[in-house]
């Protein structure tokens, strides 16, 4: 069965206390917090102070998606704020080995995050030192986009370089995650699916949090 990682991007900013609880008491397994800088992706999610009200009530594993330049700079503060894997973009570090380091010399787990136009033998010469990779199943900065199909290809090629490297790298999906697709997605080598508004918009999140994990086994 595929970890899930609810994305709180999709949740109600209003109330984002009463969508956290939902994700406590649900079979999710991570909390996905996007962080983007309106440069690295034309829009702007949310920044600290959010980030420490969802801290203070979430209960599970939280993953941090690094949409943004210059992502060192804020480990520390990530690291202050409780966050377990923090994944930054592959395009967006022009040192990435030193970044991957960096990440975890804090003691956090290291993800790398590729674009849809990123091929995966870049992560060559790293994938042994990486705890996650993100493969992006959308182009990154919104919520409730087309699934591109072309992911299944890429994350069956990931999957083949892990094994051909012995990493011990999950594979991570990001985008248009949806009951359609779940099942392929984790047939291909998906370890954990993030799903944002297929969760947020459904009458029942909670269900739809287990349909979803139940659809893969
Ligand atoms: C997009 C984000 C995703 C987003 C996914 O840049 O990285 O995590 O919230 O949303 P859905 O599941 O609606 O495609
Ligand atoms: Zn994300």
């Amino acid at each position: 069965m595929a970890l899930l990682a609810p994305s709180i991007l999709s949740a109600n900013f209003g109330n984002l206390d009463k969508d956290v609880e939902m994700i406590n008491s649900s079979e999710a397994d991570w909390f996905h917090i996007d962080i983007m800088d309106g440069v690295f992706v034309p829009n702007i999610s949310f920044g600290f102070p959010v980030l420490e009200a969802v801290n203070k009530k979430a209960k599970k594993i939280k993953d941090a998606h690094l949409m943004i330049v210059n992502p060192s700079q804020y480990f520390q503060t990530f690291k202050n704020l409780g966050i377990d894997y923090i994944t930054v973009h592959y395009e967006a570090c022009i040192h990435l080995h030193r970044t991957i380091q960096e990440i975890k010399n804090l003691g956090m787990k290291a993800g790398v995050a590729l674009n849809p136009h990123t091929n995966i033998n870049l992560l060559d010469d790293t994938i042994q030192d990486l705890d996650l990779v993100l493969v992006m199943t959308v182009n990154p900065g919104f919520g409730g986009q087309k699934f591109i199909e072309n992911s299944y290809k890429k994350i069956a090629s990931c999957k083949d370089l892990i094994i051909q490297k012995n990493s011990q790298a999950l594979i991570q999906v990001d985008g248009g995650v949806s009951l359609e697709n779940a099942k392929k997605l984790t047939d291909v080598g998906a370890d954990v699916l993030v799903a944002g508004s297929s969760i947020f918009n459904a009458k029942d999140p909670i269900q739809m949090i287990k349909d979803l994990k139940n659809s893969t086994n």
